[in-house]
């Protein structure tokens, strides 16, 4: 079976100790788009993103990613898929003690069928594609939080993937570095053909970004859409999300017992 979907969730539900972080979600990111996923902070982004490339496994359901099972496949044969997923962390979980180009070389390293000539351009290539070649001897400690990000892109784009997943590349960045990075993104969208997956809750900059987005909260998808779609939701969850609401559906809080409770120093 061939699909149009670089990744397809189907019925996916996965739990953290006794709380449901997805229960029954299914999607599809098309093949050579660019999807935003957004929703509150601790709605399961950055988890959504580690079931994608197979660092945690669903409890129910299924992830396909072109049309691999990831959650079936072998230890070799994951590994080999992840190879076309490149993934940009909000760590940015450079390696500290590397330089940059030692960084960016790695993963470049682990395939072992490169020579060190050939790794030398790609590096050189990615790093002149974020505008800092002329920093690759700078250890991470000696970059800016805007140099670090661009450099941990640089490394995810490393290996040429298929998909790119973003989990919050904008934050803390100073607006001419976001703008770079969009214009990166973009380029990589289109030149590359990169499915791009964006976690990101500036909602301006995704809209303006992405062909359609995914809105999550409360282990379900509440809105989906292009972003004209979205932004004319009547749906009361999505409005409060996107118009940044402190008081609707959408719970502000953890859950937790009644504060009374609490207070009270009952255990
Ligand atoms: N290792 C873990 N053990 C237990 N719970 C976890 C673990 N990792 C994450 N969680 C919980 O899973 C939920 C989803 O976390 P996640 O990091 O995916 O949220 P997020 O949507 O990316 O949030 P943010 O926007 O703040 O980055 C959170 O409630 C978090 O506390
Ligand atoms: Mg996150």
């Amino acid at each position: 079976m061939t699909s149009q979907a670089c990744v397809r969730i189907d019925h996916l539900s996965f739990c953290r100790g006794k709380r449901k972080i997805f229960d029954d979600i299914s999607l599809e990111i098309p093949r050579g788009s660019i999807v935003g996923l957004m929703g509150p902070s601790g709605t399961g982004k950055t988890t959504l993103l580690r079931l994608i490339s197979g660092q945690l496994s669903p409890d129910q359901g299924s992830i396909f990613f072109d049309d691999d099972e990831i959650n079936t496949l072998s230890r070799t044969k994951l590994y080999q898929v992840r190879k076309k997923m490149g993934m940009l962390f909000q760590s940015n979980a450079l390696f500290t003690n590397l330089s940059v180009f030692d960084n960016i070389a790695y993963p470049l390293r682990e395939r072992a069928d490169l020579s060190e000539a050939i790794i030398r351009d790609i590096v050189l290539m990615k790093l002149q594609a974020v505008g800092l070649r002329g920093a690759r001897y700078l250890m991470p400690s000696d970059l800016s939080g805007g140099m670090a990000r661009r450099v941990a892109l640089a490394r995810a784009i490393a290996l040429d993937p298929d998909l790119i997943m973003y989990d919050e590349p904008f934050t803390g960045q100073d607006p001419i570095s976001v703008g770079m990075i969009v214009k990166l993104m973009r380029l990589l969208n289109k030149n590359a053909n990169m499915t791009s997956i964006i976690v990101s809750h500036d909602i301006e900059i995704t809209f303006g970004l992405v062909d359609y987005a995914f809105v999550m909260a409360g282990g379900k998808v509440i809105g989906q859409g292009k972003p004209d779609e979205l932004r004319n939701s009547t749906n009361e969850e999505v409005r409060q999300f996107l118009n940044g609401l402190p008081d609707g559906p959408v719970p502000f809080h953890y859950p937790a017992k009644e504060y009374i409770t609490d207070l009270m120093g009952e255990d």
